[in-house]
């Protein structure tokens, strides 16, 4: 690990220059909280399977008013409250739970925000990666203009059938982020390995809540899309695994992470063991161990739970690894900026994590959709989010929300 945590520090050396990266970054969740400790009682397991080997302790739940739109706009909003509108020309709006098949959630939380009209606004989705992919994109806006900024919003609901495998890794959350020329927080390098590859892992046809997964299937397909990701970002004038200070993978569950770091320093010729691999990530497992699996948000959940770490962080760098099933994954590299700890809301995240409303397993059962969505009814939702907006109901097919 560098040790160069000066105010000289780089701000991203060896690669050019550095267009863009993220300036403020805050994240929200459901209503409830889950103890998988409820879970393993009713399946009559031992909890340890789900706490040490799964690595997840408990999973956000949406309230019925609630989804990713409330979500991403309780995100959102404190990024607009710290920064202002000015420069912000893009939304990109990340998921793979969305609410409609044409317009895109991110225009209800242009609605919400009362954002200028002056923005184009995009749902973006493949997988978990399309947290990553939209970064990518804003970067590239960004550097075509270094006075645009695009906001970012990643958010999902990860849902899987009652007594599936997939069932102690569900969860939900929302990360928002402003991306901008010479940031505070972390600046993105140039250098990217990419790859896809059509497998069949992990889906959600249209008629489902609840994603299919072949599970075993789906965790080596990540491993063969890590090591391609990085081979490819090694051809693309990476740098070297040695000059790494930090990992932040995508979490399905934390354990995923350790098996993903075991693998990957394997293939660069330093392998660690379990112990030492899981020593090595845990700053970035804080908040995905308490939320679940949150698809598109969770990398930039690991990345926060870093951040959040209260260490100072100026000048390391850290390598990000995306994996979206199906699958489409990436490598590449961020360089945390001499000011990032002005900009940090550790306290905030620890306040919303500890205002979820714990629940049994009853109640969890109430919550689960089931697996096949059902012909839509009018509806009006009862009243339970903290949140500031609210999912209202459903009126002659359309969706209705407001502030709480
Ligand atoms: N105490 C401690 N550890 C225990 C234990 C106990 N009492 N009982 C079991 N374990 C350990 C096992 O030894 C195992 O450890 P290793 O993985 O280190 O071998 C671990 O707990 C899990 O046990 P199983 O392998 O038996 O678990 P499972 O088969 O029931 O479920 C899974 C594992 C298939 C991955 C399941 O969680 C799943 O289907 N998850 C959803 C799919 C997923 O997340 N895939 C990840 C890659 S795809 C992706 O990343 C995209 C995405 O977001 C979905």
């Amino acid at each position: 690990m560098s040790t160069d945590t000066t105010e000289n520090a780089p701000t991203a050396a060896g690669h050019g220059t550095v267009p863009g990266g993220i300036q403020d970054i805050a994240f929200a969740t459901g209503h409830y909280s889950f103890d998988l400790a409820h879970l393993a009682e009713k399946q009559g397991i031992d909890v340890n399977k789900f706490y040490i080997g799964i690595g997840q302790n408990t999973m956000s739940i949406p309230a019925e008013d609630e989804d990713i739109v409330t979500m991403g706009a309780a995100a959102a909003q404190r990024i607009i409250e710290r920064n202002g509108t000015d420069g912000i020309r893009t939304l990109l709006f990340a998921t793979e739970s969305g609410i409609d098949q044409s317009k895109s959630a991110g225009v209800y939380v242009h609605g919400l925000l009362d954002l200028p009209r002056e923005i184009r606004t995009i749902e973006t989705k493949m997988a978990c990666y399309g947290g990553i992919g939209a970064l990518q994109m804003a970067l590239g806006l960004v550097a075509r203009n270094p006075e645009e900024k695009v906001l970012v919003i990643a958010s999902d609901v990860a849902r899987y059938d009652v007594d599936s495998s997939g069932e102690p890794t569900q969860g939900a959350a929302a990360v928002a982020f402003l991306v901008q020329a010479d940031p505070d927080i972390l600046a993105i390098e140039p250098a990217q390995g990419v790859y896809t590859l059509d497998v069949q892992d992990f889906w959600r046809p249209n008629h489902r809540h609840t994603a299919l997964v072949d599970g075993k299937f789906s965790v080596g397909a990540y491993l063969d899309a890590l090591v391609g990701a990085w081979n490819d970002y090694r051809a693309h004038g990476g740098v070297e695994f040695d000059d790494i200070d930090w990992f932040c993978y995508h979490q399905p569950f934390t354990k995923m992470a350790v098996k993903a770091h075991m693998r990957l320093t394997e293939e660069a010729g330093t392998p660690l063991d379990k112990a030492a691999a899981a020593e090595a990530l845990a700053p970035t497992f804080g908040y995905n161990k308490q939320l679940g699996n949150s698809y598109s948000a969770s990398i930039f959940l690991g990345f926060l739970a870093l951040l959040d770490s209260g260490q100072n962080l100026a000048g390391n760098r850290v390598g990000f690894f995306s994996y979206g099933s199906g699958a489409v994954s990436e490598f590449f590299m961020g360089v945390i900026q001499p000011g990032h700890r002005d900009h940090l809301r550790a306290e905030e995240h620890q306040k919303i994590l500890d205002a979820r409303e714990p629940i049994e397993y009853d109640r969890y059962r109430e919550l689960h959709p089931g697996t096949l969505v059902q012909p839509v009814e009018n509806s009006t939702t009862e009243r339970r989010t903290a949140s500031p907006f609210r999912f209202e109901g459903i009126d002659e097919g359309s969706r209705h929300y407001g502030r709480s």
